[in-house]
């Protein structure tokens, strides 16, 4: 008997355990997808040269049209392709396509992160869709001069499983052109925490996209086309152009894990719709500084509030440093936008291809008297 009640409690606890265990919500997400980096290849037999042959046969991935797998190193044709994060991406031909569903939570914000670049020296155009959202991004701009660019966009999901599309909208006369895509990670956003005595949320761009470990060269984050969910929290990116988002194991980030390098001076603005009292006084300060990446020159970084404007020269030597700025300003209304730019251009010393820019990072507004 007793031997019996000790089984039916040993029962009883396992199953408790079993299910005390599946009620543990999954860790959020936060890595590559499912063979995001395509270092699974095709089977030998569907690959065709380098065109992946059959709907199915990129593990993991459902292709339609023209997809190449390419490998990083000497091509035919003389030429050298450099994959920055890993051997192996893929190539979207005219009108070609790579989507793949994704288990998520209803309801919650993602981030994508993607290394994409064009392939030739032409408009191309990589179309990222989900349910409900469909966004445009330009890859006529090359960033990095190392083939490196990386984009971030967010959406929210509309339900629990989400097909996310990468497609070539462009037919080009040169069927060998098409974006370059090479690896895609997602991650979900939080709610943002409030932080105290701080009306700016997320001031210090502590949450935003996921950063890829082994090589960034920081994640270029679009201006808000349309009414796009931002994959910086809190923040709007306007403009035309987009502001990088960089983080402290591949770059100098003056505060925290991450930090806003202006990479295309007035082209783009960053900015934020804070909560105000009409009438009172309020110090936004910020820092700026450069982000150690070589980027040297006289920069100026413009910071507005209400009807106040503060112009920050900041000299950089490209080694890494920054100063602190304050801009007082009397709040018009219930709702102030603060917005940061960068006055001017800037490249790198040595390499006229590689756009940088001043460094902003730790926003904050506060009451004073
Ligand atoms: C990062 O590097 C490690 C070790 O070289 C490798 O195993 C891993 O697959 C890499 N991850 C990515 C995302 O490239
Ligand atoms: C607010 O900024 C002004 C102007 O820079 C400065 O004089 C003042 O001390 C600041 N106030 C606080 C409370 O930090």
């Amino acid at each position: 008997m007793a031997l019996f009640l000790a089984l039916c409690l040993a029962i009883i606890l396992s199953f408790c355990q079993g299910s005390a265990h599946a009620a543990i919500p999954p860790r959020p997400l936060d890595g590559l997808v499912e063979n995001g980096d395509f270092e699974q290849a095709p089977a030998k037999s569907n690959l065709k040269k380098r065109a992946i042959i059959g709907k199915y046969s990129l593990p993991k991935w459902e292709i339609n049209g023209m997809v190449e797998y390419v490998s990083g190193g000497p091509q035919p044709g003389g030429f050298y392709l450099a994959i920055p994060r890993g051997v192996h991406a893929v190539r979207l031909g005219n009108e070609a396509s790579i989507s793949q569903t994704l288990t998520v939570k209803q309801g919650s914000i993602y981030a994508l992160t993607f290394g994409a670049t064009r392939t030739c020296a032409q408009d191309e155009v990589l179309r990222v869709s989900v349910p409900g959202q469909s966004s445009d991004l330009p890859l006529q701009t090359l960033y990095s001069s190392n083939g490196g660019d990386t984009y971030a966009l967010a959406w929210k999901a509309t339900s629990k499983a989400v097909k996310v599309t990468f497609h070539n909208p462009g037919i080009q006369e040169d069927p060998t052109c098409g974006p370059l895509l090479d690896a895609i990670a997602i991650k979900e956003m939080l709610p943002l925490k409030y932080s105290k005595g701080n009306l700016v949320k997320n001031g210090g761009f502590e949450v935003g996209p996921h950063v890829f470990k082994n090589f960034s060269t920081g994640i270029l984050l679009p201006p808000k086309l349309q009414d796009l969910i931002s994959p910086l929290p809190g923040w709007i990116i306007e403009s035309l152009k987009p502001v990088k988002y960089i983080d402290n194991k591949h770059f100098f980030v003056p505060m925290g894990f991450a930090a806003i390098e202006m990479v295309a001076g007035r082209e783009s603005a960053i900015a934020q719709v804070i909560r105000t009292i009409p009438d009172k006084f309020y110090n936004l300060t910020f820092t700026i500084g450069d982000a150690k990446n070589a980027c040297h020159g006289s920069m100026m970084v413009e910071a507005f509030a209400a009807r106040e404007t503060l112009k920050v020269p900041y000299v950089s030597q490209g080694k890494g440093g920054y100063k602190t700025a304050t801009l007082r300003f009397q709040a018009m209304s219930a709702r102030t936008r603060i917005t940061f730019y960068s006055a001017s251009y800037h490249t790198k010393l040595h390499d006229y291809g590689h756009m940088c820019g001043p460094v902003l990072d730790d926003v904050r507004v506060f009451p004073t008297h």
